[in-house]
């Protein structure tokens, strides 16, 4: 949807223009219509947020259910405990749907101006529909369209380069990128060398079109398929269906080469985090906080750390709260950041990560918008209430319509008479 369609439907919010181009002037309000058409130039983050699983499981929750010590986890991942979903209804789109929700409300902007949807997610809701159009009905985003990517770990990090992508090509204004899992459910209980690491959690991030300098500036990203068998869940795809084997023998289980992968991470983090400041014309003492794919604190400091000497107080670590939680970890990272002050206007960010595949990735932000959130008002928190209650009464209104034709329609089509061809007439 363009801007001008979204004004003449009046969805606008004057949050994200304000803080992204500063209070219009009448001057510029008056510039001639040829400067409003040209594309954009910039991809800004104006909106962040992210929503973790109330149940916690610690370390010595994990000692009672297989061989390990809360120690060796500690010293060989720095996790202290994860989050896991508890109940049937915490799903991958629940997560990410109320991360997404959050970054819409920093960002004060109505649901209906979101161009796409783009849900990085290794843990599906299915293997179809995507989860991002769930994500897409649960919250109104009545314009967008919605897909999911899928490059494990690295998602967030490739989806926010297509997300920069779609609105530098000026396809769209408004983007909402998130990285959603409950990996839990695909992890094997029994298998001490996975079920430690991962955790369950989802972070969103909504970019925006402006003519502001900074933002997403550059990515880089990458593939090495010969790594494919490195980490993997081997059956439940076309290579081996799901059968009574595959169930039986654990191939629908999470199964790595923690060495393998740990070796291949701390060399591709450290040189993507090079690369990707290379294309974006940032020195690495001018990096103000990286913000890596959180999946071993022991990777951390081999790669950005140690390799590119960057200083622990700029390197953002949360892996103890929350264990390794894929495409969400960066996005949660960076709210954390948010939250804790380690953020302001003019840093320079990095987010790096790697993963299956095997993939990684990197960007390059100049973080350009204030951090402050708007007001809360009894009023705005009402409108918000009264447009997500509109959205699931719409979504219940098609289904309920949907049923009642698929119950009409094949009656129809049985009191229809059948004719023969040759009682047709002829056309003229
Ligand atoms: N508790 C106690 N002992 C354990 C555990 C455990 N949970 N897990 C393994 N061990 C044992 C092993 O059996 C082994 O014992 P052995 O020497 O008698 O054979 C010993 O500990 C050492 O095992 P290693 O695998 O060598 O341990 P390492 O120091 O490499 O740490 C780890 C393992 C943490 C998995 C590490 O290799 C790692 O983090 N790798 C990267 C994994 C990763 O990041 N994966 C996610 C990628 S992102 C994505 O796309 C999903």
């Amino acid at each position: 949807m363009t801007a001008q369609a979204h004004e003449e439907n009046g969805t606008g919010s004057d949050y994200a223009a304000t803080h992204l181009n500063g209070h219009y002037s009448e001057a510029e309000a008056e510039q001639p219509m040829l400067d409003k058409v040209q594309p954009p130039c910039y991809a800004q983050i104006i909106g962040w947020g992210y929503e973790v699983p109330d149940r916690v499981v610690t370390n010595h929750d994990l000692e009672q259910v297989v061989d390990t010590q809360d120690e060796w986890i500690r010293t060989r991942t720095g996790i202290q405990e994860r989050r896991v979903v508890a109940v049937s209804e915490e799903t991958t789109a629940s997560l990410g749907t109320q991360a997404a929700r959050k970054a819409l409300e920093v960002a004060d902007l109505h649901p209906a101006r979101v161009d796409l949807v783009i849900c990085a997610t290794s843990s599906p809701e299915h293997f179809f529909p995507a989860t991002a159009s769930i994500i897409q009905d649960n919250l109104g985003l009545i314009n967008a369209g919605a897909f999911d990517l899928s490059a494990a770990c690295s998602g967030f990090v490739y989806a926010l380069s297509v997300a920069r992508a779609q609105i530098l090509a000026g396809d769209a204004e408004y983007v909402l990128v998130v990285g959603s899992e409950t990996l839990s459910r695909w992890v094997d209980w029994t298998d001490r060398t996975t079920c430690v690491l991962f955790g369950d959690g989802a972070g969103a991030v909504l970019l925006a079109a402006s003519d502001v300098p900074g933002g997403v500036t550059a990515s880089v990203l990458g593939s090495d398929g010969s790594g494919a068998e490195l980490l993997t869940i081997p059956a439940g795809g076309s290579a081996a269906p799901a059968s009574l084997e595959t169930v039986s023998s654990g191939a629908h289980y999470i199964q790595m080469d923690g060495r393998a992968v740990f070796r291949f991470a701390t060399r591709i983090m450290a040189d993507a985090t090079r690369r990707v400041l290379d294309k974006a014309g940032v020195s690495i003492s001018e990096v103000d906080l990286v913000v890596p794919h959180q999946a071993n604190k022991r990777i951390i400091q081999h790669s950005v750390l140690r390799q590119l000497k960057i200083p622990e107080d700029k390197v953002y670590v949360n892996v103890h709260k929350y264990g390794n939680t894929s495409t969400a970890s960066i996005p949660i990272a960076l709210c954390e950041a948010i939250e804790e002050g380690k953020v302001a206007p003019g840093d320079n960010l990095v987010f790096v990560g790697f993963g299956a595949g095997l993939t990684w990735g990197a960007c390059s932000v100049k973080w350009s918008v204030p951090i402050e959130q708007p007001e809360s008002t009894w009023w705005k928190n009402t409108q918000r209430q009264a447009t997500y209650q509109a959205a699931a009464a719409r979504s219940m209104w098609k289904r309920a319509v949907r049923r009642i034709y698929s119950q009409v329609e094949p009656r129809a089509m049985a009191r229809r008479p059948v004719r023969r061809p040759e009682e047709e007439q002829p056309t003229p």
